[in-house]
């Protein structure tokens, strides 16, 4: 694989709990492994004034907190490609400065000009921050730039993160602001469940076998489910929360990203464009929910309150009355030919059974039993599954039928496992950092595009919109902590004969 491009990652937020606990730790992994460019500087930008030397020490700690195999050496010598900068992003007259600066560790550190801007701050900030970098000229590559210096041979990309909008309509502004400064090759909207080894597997499983392929549709499949669980609850993040919910939060985001990996077409070839114009059609191809299916379609839920943490609805933080869904659970249809009949469940929440992300594809039953009256272990010959957990173990199973051995016929279901971490002999690694350095390489293929985020809000909206009230009203307390969320939601599949995967 092509290595990374020499360049200066400038983080916006640098002084977070983000970039000490997740960019920062996953660079280091990065660079014990010898995977980051041969130039290599980065530069956070945030208010609070410290030297790049008290900020090395700050971010010391949590890598050996948060990365993987810490090694006092590796850090050392990592930690001297990291600097601060002092300033308010905001604020136009920080970026001469900054311009300067920058400068001087493409002097000091061979990095071309070549810059990564992270937005790894409050969303509030992500428009004035694109367009002060826009004022101070700091953007000089892309198709406007051309007639001005087509000399110019550096390149100007920016990683935005989550949440990447509030709906529809605010996602596309910030995809306007955005247009309008940087080429859609040069942003890269992160969602770093693209960047954990198992949604990426999806692709291979699904394209360099021949055995998955031709079964991959609604003749085949009864129904996916798409789930991420957590026992958590929302924790000291209410204010950020009561705002926001399971659907904005989870599954426009996370969930729909592994969703449009399922229903995708093959791609063209392995490239960034081929993936990503597939994917934006799986997301399009989803059916808009009317007013009228809201109801049947969705249940949204909060967690009650045990001896362990309050209720929801009980949390300091939380508006008085408050129908934010810590849990929801979605049922979706895609128009088109391959998926038509097909429902996929998508459902995420707090204070779960379980903590776990993953996808269960359930296969139809056969379509001609031969073994009616054939005693099975399990009562009747099921439908083959296939489970891809996610987390916190990355591993696949496939359920199939087979005869008990040394019996008269008699059926049993069984499984078989492949744990990715003991099959391979290597652990994951953080999801951030394979992630930077695709961005630094400009491989936007495990990004996101403008129009498969504006089509993922597209398709949340009718249960987020005013229609979505009477799906709210009553939900307080509507499920017990360390249950599986509401038992309208067992409804929600149990109508149709289903069942969620909870084992
Ligand atoms: N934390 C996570 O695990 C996580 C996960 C997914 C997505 N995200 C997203 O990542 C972003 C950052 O999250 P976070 O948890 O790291 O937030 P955070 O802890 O609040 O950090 C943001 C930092 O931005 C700096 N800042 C604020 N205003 C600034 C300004 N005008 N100019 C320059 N710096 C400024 C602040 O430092 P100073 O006070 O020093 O300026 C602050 O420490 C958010 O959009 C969040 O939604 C976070």
């Amino acid at each position: 694989m092509r290595k990374p491009d020499p360049c200066v990652l400038v983080i916006f937020g640098a002084s977070g709990d983000l970039t000490a606990r997740k960019l920062i730790p996953a660079l280091y992994e990065m660079r014990a492994v010898g995977a980051l460019p041969s130039s290599f500087r980065v530069l956070g930008v945030s208010r609070r004034p410290k030297t790049d030397d008290a900020w090395r020490d700050e971010l010391a700690v949590s890598a050996r907190e948060h990365a993987k195999r810490f090694d006092a050496g590796v850090w050392r010598e990592f930690a001297k490609c990291i600097h601060y900068f002092a300033g308010d992003a905001a604020r136009p007259e920080m970026y001469d400065g900054l311009r300067e600066r920058l400068a001087q560790l493409d002097t000091d550190g061979g990095t071309r000009g070549n810059r990564l801007f992270y937005l790894s701050v409050a969303p509030e900030l992500y428009e004035s921050i694109v367009q002060r970098i826009d004022e101070a000229e700091l953007v000089t590559e892309g198709k406007r730039w051309c007639s001005i210096d087509p000399s110019a041979r550096s390149w100007q990309r920016i990683i935005i993160e989550k949440p990447f909008g509030h709906d529809e309509a605010s996602a596309a502004s910030l995809n306007r602001s955005l247009g309008r400064v940087f080429e859609e090759e040069a942003i890269y909207r992160i969602d770093h469940y693209l960047g954990k080894e198992v949604v990426q597997a999806m692709l291979v499983l699904r394209f360099a076998n021949t055995m998955f392929e031709p079964i991959w549709n609604h003749r085949y499949i009864d129904h996916v489910q798409i789930s991420a669980s957590e026992t958590v609850g929302v924790g000291n993040r209410t204010a950020f929360y009561d705002g926001t919910g399971a659907i904005r939060d989870m599954i426009q985001s996370h969930l729909l990203q592994i969703f449009a990996f399922v229903v995708m077409e093959p791609p063209a070839t392995i490239t960034a464009d081929d993936i990503r114009a597939e994917k934006i059609k799986a997301v399009r191809a989803i059916r808009p929910t009317t007013a009228e299916d809201i109801a049947s379609h969705a249940v949204l839920g909060q967690y009650a309150g045990d001896a362990q943490e309050g209720a929801y609805v009980d949390h300091e933080g939380v508006a008085k009355g408050s129908t934010t869904e810590t849990f929801a659970a979605l049922k979706l249809h895609v128009d088109n030919w391959r998926w038509a009949g097909t429902p996929f469940f998508v459902r995420s929440g707090k204070r779960l059974a379980k903590k776990r992300t993953e996808i269960v594809v359930q296969f139809k039953r056969p379509a001609a039993n031969l073994f009616r009256g054939t005693p099975h272990t399990g009562g009747a010959v099921m439908g083959n599954r296939l489970v891809i957990e996610i987390a916190p173990f990355e591993r696949t199973r496939l359920r199939f039928e087979s005869k008990v051995p040394g019996t008269p016929l008699t059926i049993a279901s069984v499984e078989m496992q492949v744990d990715f971490d003991k099959e391979f002999g290597v652990e994951p690694l953080e999801a951030y950092g394979p992630l930077l350095l695709d961005a630094m390489r400009g491989d936007q293929s495990l990004y996101k595009h403008r129009l498969e985020v504006e089509s993922g809000w597209a398709a949340v909206m009718p249960f987020l919109g005013p229609g979505s009230m009477a799906a709210r009203q009553g939900i307080a307390s509507n499920y017990a902590p360390g249950s599986w969320g509401p038992a309208a939601a067992d409804e929600l599949m149990s109508s149709d004969g289903r069942a969620w995967h909870n084992d």
